[in-house]
């Protein structure tokens, strides 16, 4: 799952705390389509509601609290329970915070936009795949993650992990199976399948991290990422600093055999992992 901490905490109101490279920051950004692309997102209901927002205060007074029993007090005193004791992971179709690219959305639930997961070493995502919508490769820093399908067919699973177990790991899960992606492990989730899929990512750690690794490949100096393929012929009139702004933002488009046996477009122009 991808989400921005940038736009989190600028959401949260506490930016002030987080030191970051403005440039960085900006090209770290995704560039979130103003709708969503969502192919039949879930309907609201009557328990529907948006999720609260926290002062810095309440925040900083929820992280400096000694015991569970002094958190959970100050949270239930925040108000309703509704609000501050439950998270809401309905995308709201124009823009999820874990997500938003041609093959969906995801939002996740971490201690930053749900602060009573302090302490807990837990947070939660779902991922709203399209038709044909990939996961793009990516790890968490700081979590292992077991996947489960909830809605749709099927999802191919891969994860690749160190030295020494660097072989793909492949399942394919169906409805109501799980997978598990261990820490630090590159891994992707495809919906090769022409209906949607859901999947719950249950995450060990309140603050999982995530790092996409094509963008945080490419985005290396030129010379540095041309050395570690060895200098390609395939690169060789290729700015591979712009090569990255072409990448595509998570959830990208899967294989383009799923769009052809399909029968939908594969937009090539999906630039939007990046700001450019
Ligand atoms: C989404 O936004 C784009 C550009 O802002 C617009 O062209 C398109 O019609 C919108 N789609 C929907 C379904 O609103
Ligand atoms: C939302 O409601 C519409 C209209 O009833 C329905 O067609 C659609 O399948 C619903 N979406 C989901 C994800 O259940
Ligand atoms: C919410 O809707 C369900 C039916 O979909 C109904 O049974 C329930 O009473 C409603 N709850 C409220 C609080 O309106
Ligand atoms: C790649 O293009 C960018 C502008 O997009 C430029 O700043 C950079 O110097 C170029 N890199 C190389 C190695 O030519």
């Amino acid at each position: 799952m991808l989400f921005s901490l940038a736009t989190l905490t600028t959401g949260l109101g506490f930016t002030a705390a987080v030191p970051f490279v403005p440039e960085l920051y900006r090209r770290q950004e995704p560039n979130y389509p103003d709708n969503g692309t969502l192919v039949n997102p879930p309907n609201a209901t009557n328990l529907t509601r948006p999720n609260p927002t926290y002062t810095q205060e309440q925040l900083t007074q929820v992280k400096l609290a000694y015991t569970a029993v002094e958190r959970l007090t100050l949270i239930k005193s925040f108000g309703n329970t509704d609000d501050y004791f439950k998270f809401d992971l309905t995308p709201d179709g124009s823009h999820s915070n874990a997500a938003n690219g041609l093959g969906g959305q995801g939002y996740l639930a971490e201690v930053a936009n749900f602060p009573v997961l302090m302490g807990t070493g837990l947070s939660v995502a779902i991922g709203y795949l399209n038709p044909c919508g990939l996961d793009s490769i990516h790890i968490h820093n700081r979590a292992t993650e077991i996947v489960t399908l909830v809605s749709g067919k099927s999802l191919k699973t891969g994860f690749v992990l160190e030295d020494g177990f660097d072989l793909p790991v492949y399942t394919e899960i169906g409805l109501y199976q799980g997978t598990i992606r261990p820490q630090g492990s590159l891994h992707w989730e495809f919906n090769d399948n022409c209906e949607p899929a859901v999947f719950v990512a249950s995450l060990s750690n309140e603050d999982p991290g995530v790092s996409r690794t094509a963008q945080n490949f490419f985005i290396n100096p030129q010379d540095i990422v041309d050395a570690n393929l060895a200098y390609p012929s395939w690169l060789d009139n290729v700015n591979t600093t712009d090569y990255r702004a072409q990448l595509p933002a998570a959830f990208a488009q899967g294989a383009k055999a799923c769009y052809q046996r399909c029968g939908i477009t594969y937009d090539t122009n999906q630039a939007g992992g990046i700001t450019k």
